[in-house]
């Protein structure tokens, strides 16, 4: 069973990919390397061959260097994995009976929040126009099981009395709920807090692919909210590695260790927080990619969950900046210089995921501390 994995050799993409590998899912990776290097993909076969020495069989990589929004190459993968002819000779359980592609799992989308502030036209370009076109023509080959990579950046600014977000925080039509101490609360569909466009352009994704979803109930739509991914696959062959200069915490921590910047500018000293810095819920990259792979199997198994759904990728545990920094001094023994400054435009006090939604539901929870994460870039550093 092949899975389409868009931006396949990013920093999620490419634990993701791994992850899939293992489960024995073939993979077809499209990305443009706008912020990847092919050598992940060197990795992967690396990792692969390594895991899977000595079997008669094993799962491929599939790789193309192109862009999601290249029409032409798109339908070329497409056609290619059509299974009508091949069906005939072979049968096999697919999706559809149309295509041996069970799953799209969509990464490819720019995420830098200060960026996205500088350039809207670029984000919504290329986030949202581009996934209208993409799903257009996954619709076409029959392609509807989409797990989409959304982000905790929709809900922007909000307080929830437990200091967790729910996903009733930011829906697309208006829901009654209850929150876990009994008061009654409507979330109408539309209106969030956002705080920047890159938050914006992933809350239209949402809403556009709530509206396919109704329009066409044959769609599994599962929208994750990702919370702030750190760290690395213990085996540290692969890890966060962008082309673009890092904007993120712990890509900025690690070039400050490695002497590439000479300090860590911590943006806002002055938050209602603990220690005067903002608070975030730091998930392992790959309890966030086995995320995906419970959100796959929801969509493929016997009673596949169709529509469009949400759901938190978080640990419900909150850490300040100074926290992150203090955990990496410690585990490496060597201080990491700061340079506080004012707050950075576009931020948020606290953002932590409730994420009881995915473990009923997906039957997903986090396994990784935030000692494993610093401890996995330890040895990919
Ligand atoms: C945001 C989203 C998150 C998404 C990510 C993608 C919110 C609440 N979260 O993360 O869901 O996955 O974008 O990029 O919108 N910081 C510094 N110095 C630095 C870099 C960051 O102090 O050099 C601080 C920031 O000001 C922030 C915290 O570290 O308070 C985390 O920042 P970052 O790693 O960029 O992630 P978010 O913006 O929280």
């Amino acid at each position: 069973q092949y899975v389409l994995v868009v931006g396949g050799l990013g920093y999620i993409g490419s634990h993701t990919s791994w992850e899939l590998l293992k489960e024995g899912y073939s993979v077809i990776i499209l990305d443009n390397l706008s912020n990847s290097y092919k050598t992940a993909l060197e990795r992967l076969e690396r990792l692969k061959s390594e895991h899977y020495k000595g079997k008669a069989c094993q799962p491929s990589i599939e790789f193309y260097e192109c862009d999601y929004r290249n029409e032409a190459i798109v339908r070329f993968i497409l056609n290619r994995h059509k299974t009508t002819e091949q069906d005939i000779k072979n049968p096999q359980p697919t999706a559809t009976g149309q295509t041996d592609i069970v799953g799209l799992i969509h990464f490819a989308a720019y995420k830098a929040v200060p960026e996205s502030i500088q350039q809207p036209l670029r984000y919504y370009s290329n986030n949202v126009a581009g996934m209208i076109d993409f799903c257009t023509l996954m619709g076409e080959y029959e392609i509807k099981n989409f797990i989409f990579s959304s982000s905790a950046a929709v809900y922007g600014e909000v307080t929830p009395p437990t200091g967790r977000i729910p996903e009733d925080y930011c829906t697309h039509k208006t829901t009654d709920w209850t929150d876990v101490n009994g008061n009654a609360h409507t979330t109408h569909g539309g209106c969030t807090a956002i705080t920047n466009p890159y938050g914006r352009s992933k809350w239209m994704c949402e809403a556009i692919l709530n509206d396919l979803a109704i329009s066409d109930p044959s769609w599994s739509i599962m929208a994750l909210r990702y919370f702030n991914p750190i760290g690395c696959d213990p085996s540290a062959i692969i890890g966060e590695d962008p082309r673009t200069p890092p904007q993120n915490l712990m890509p900025v921590v690690i070039k400050v260790m490695t002497g590439e910047i000479p300090a860590l500018t911590v943006f806002g000293t002055d938050w209602e927080t603990r220690d005067g810095t903002a608070i975030r819920d730091f998930i392992h990259v790959t309890d966030l990619a086995r995320g995906h792979l419970a959100a796959l199997a929801a969509v493929v198994g016997a009673s596949p969950i169709k529509g469009f759904h949400t759901f938190n990728l978080g640990t419900g545990r909150g850490q300040t900046v100074k926290e992150i920094v203090t955990a990496m001094e410690t585990t490496s023994g060597k201080p990491i210089p700061t340079n506080p400054t004012g707050r950075r435009e576009g931020d948020v006090k606290m953002c932590v995921a409730e994420p009881v939604k995915a473990a009923t539901q997906l039957h997903w929870q986090t396994e990784k501390s935030l000692q494993d994460c610093c401890d996995d870039l330890m040895r990919f550093l």
